[in-house]
């Protein structure tokens, strides 16, 4: 283990108990301290507990903790904080750790099978920045999950079934596609074209829904069609289906996210057991017949009035509706798929109904055995104004001109900065730093709050941005490569010798990467691991500032300081790669 702070908190524990045996509340209430590396604040809480002044109690736990093998005698101040400073000795041992390549991160004690329910856009319709902001969080959370451990499996709950497709299907039609014929590569190739802009292909087949009855009839009877499996339907259904597929598999390719084709289970993939979820549930006694349709009541859930909600199971012309759907996935998941922990990585809005689905699902005995569902709910984009994010006429913003965007803006960024990089290796950086930039302006702030979207901060060199993160990483990158060889050679943790308070300081912040990556799969909150690596940027820049590294005349201080550099480069590296952003070694 290589943090300081959990090996303290252990510490602090045995000795809790050794003051306070009777009871079990051993939170030794580790916190930063402006005086020391860490303070132990638990003497406060344990004196009213045994009506004893608190700093009788903080010596009582002094007296019982040992410690010396890793910390300078400990200090009480003010009303009995136990102040600890780490030695320095200890820490250049600690960052060893750091070499692996778990980078100290401790692999989690109680893996999963977590499933990961993230980016869902729906068929022939943009992905929005909502669907945008669920890829990005849930990407970052599925990339963390594995790194320490966790089983993880990524699910692209494909919005590909419904209503909407009767009007797609004719719209496609209308546009001179055979159902006949629906399938050769030429159609596929007319059908890319004619949906290449999906938010007209859909608006369009709306306002035709809207505006001509004819239309609107054909569209209900072709619903009908498509949910009998009637051939011609369902081929033309498919082409729309793969079709946006391809284009999404496009953009999760041109966002460097790791979903895949394997990762699509969209809506339609749970059509052939709805029946038998719907069958399960009413042999359980948990739906009743509302109105004409099928519902379930999970206890706790009222609207207005204090009415119980009910939550839709089958709809009284048979049909079956999202909450099926979600309620047959989240079985498949546990019982196919194995899952222990599910994540829904969904906008606060569905808050509700998945709160339903999960409450069903647990009537029904599908989470039994500590099976955890959550919703990782997260807030709107907004734009400047503060309203929802939108292009200046008013539409939605397009996903692949966002990312054309923020690469161009990048590269603009670049130039202004002209390095010595080709033109290929400068496109590469620019899609690094354009991508990146958007990607850590959504994880940097709270997901459960809104966000503004903002290019000029999320493009900023300096703040926590990821393009102050990556500038910073090649400007350790660089140190490195001008070092000489024997140096770079002996450049290992083993190297470390710590003496200035600026290295101290580095290492603290270095051997914190642990807690960070902890806390954000823990609580499913990637900023905190942004505003880690941030600090850990700042950090380095103090000790960059106070330590010159290549120009000490002793050898064993330029390795020691160099190692430093290699390892806080290697960390940032491996903090971004956690939340899918790039860090090119020049930039
Ligand atoms: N397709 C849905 C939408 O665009 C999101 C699906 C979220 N996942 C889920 N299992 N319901 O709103």
């Amino acid at each position: 283990m290589a943090d300081p702070l959990a090996l303290i908190a252990d510490r602090a524990r045995a000795a809790m108990a050794v003051v306070d045996p009777d009871t079990a509340d051993h939170d030794p209430v580790v916190r930063p301290s402006q005086h020391a590396d860490v303070q132990v604040n638990a003497a406060l809480a344990m004196a009213k507990r045994l009506g004893r002044p608190p700093r009788d109690v903080a010596a009582d736990l002094v007296a019982a903790l040992d410690i010396d093998d890793l910390c300078h005698p400990p200090e009480v101040a003010g009303p009995g904080f136990i102040n600890l400073t780490v030695r320095d000795d200890v820490l250049a041992a600690l960052l060893t750790d750091l070499e692996h390549p778990m980078r100290g991160v401790r692999p989690t004690d109680d893996p999963h099978t977590v499933v990961v329910d993230y980016s869902a856009p729906n068929v022939a319709k943009e992905m929005h920045v909502g669907h945008l902001r669920s890829t990005i969080i849930g990407d970052a959370l599925a990339r963390s999950l594995a790194f320490i451990g966790h089983d993880v499996v990524r699910q692209n709950h494909l919005g590909d079934w419904g209503t909407p497709f009767g009007m797609l299907i004719e719209q496609l039609i209308d546009s001179g596609v055979d159902p006949a014929t629906a399938t050769t590569a030429g159609t596929a190739d007319t059908t890319a074209g004619l949906i290449a802009d999906l938010n007209a292909f859909y608006r369009s087949a709306r306002a035709t829904f809207d505006d001509d009855p004819n239309f609107a009839e054909r569209s209900r009877n072709r619903v009908v069609a498509l949910q009998a499996g009637d051939p011609d339907s369902l081929r033309l259904w498919q082409l729309l289906v793969d079709t946006s597929k391809e284009y999404f598999s496009d953009a999760y390719r041109r966002l460097e996210v790791s979903l895949t084709e394997h990762d699509y289970a969209g809506e339609s993939t749970y059509n052939d057991v709805l029946d038998d979820v719907v069958a399960e549930l009413e042999a359980k006694g948990l739906l009743v017949v509302d109105d004409g349709a099928l519902c379930a009541f999970p206890p706790g859930f009222t609207g207005r009035d204090d009415e119980p909600m009910p939550l839709i199971v089958r709809k009284a012309d048979g049909g079956y509706g999202y909450a099926a759907t979600d309620l047959a996935a989240l079985r498949h998941r546990v019982r196919e798929l194995g899952a222990t922990e599910l994540l829904y990585v969904v906008g606060a809005p569905q808050h509700d109904h998945l709160e339903m689905v999960f409450a069903v699902a647990g009537q029904a005995g599908w989470l039994d055995g500590g099976i955890d569902a959550e919703h990782v709910s997260f807030g709107s984009v907004l734009g400047e104004d503060g309203k929802m994010f939108r292009t200046r006429a008013g539409d939605t913003v397009r996903l692949a001109e966002l990312v054309d965007e923020a690469v161009s803006r990048a590269a603009g960024l670049l130039d202004a900065k002209s390095t010595g990089l080709t033109a290929d290796d400068a496109a590469d950086v620019a899609s690094a730093i354009g991508l990146g930039a958007v990607k850590y302006a959504d994880l940097s702030s709270d997901r459960v709050k809104d966000y503004v979207f903002a290019w000029d901060r999320m493009l900023a060199l300096t703040g926590n941005t990821a393009p102050y993160l990556q500038y910073a990483h090649a400007r350790m990158c660089s140190i490195l490569a001008k070092a000489r060889p024997e140096d770079r050679q002996a450049a290992t943790a083993q190297a470390v010798v710590i003496g200035e308070a600026a290295e101290h300081d580095l290492a603290m912040a270095l051997l914190g990467f642990d807690a960070a990556v902890h806390a954000c799969t823990h609580r499913r909150a990637p900023h905190r691991l942004c505003t880690y690596l941030y600090e850990l940027a700042t950090t380095y820049t103090a000790f960059y500032e106070a330590c010159p590294v290549l120009r000490p005349d002793d050898p064993a201080v330029r390795r020691s300081r160099l190692a430093l550099c290699a390892l806080t480069a290697t960390v940032l590296a491996t903090g971004l790669d956690l939340l899918g952003i790039r860090a090119p070694e020049r930039v």
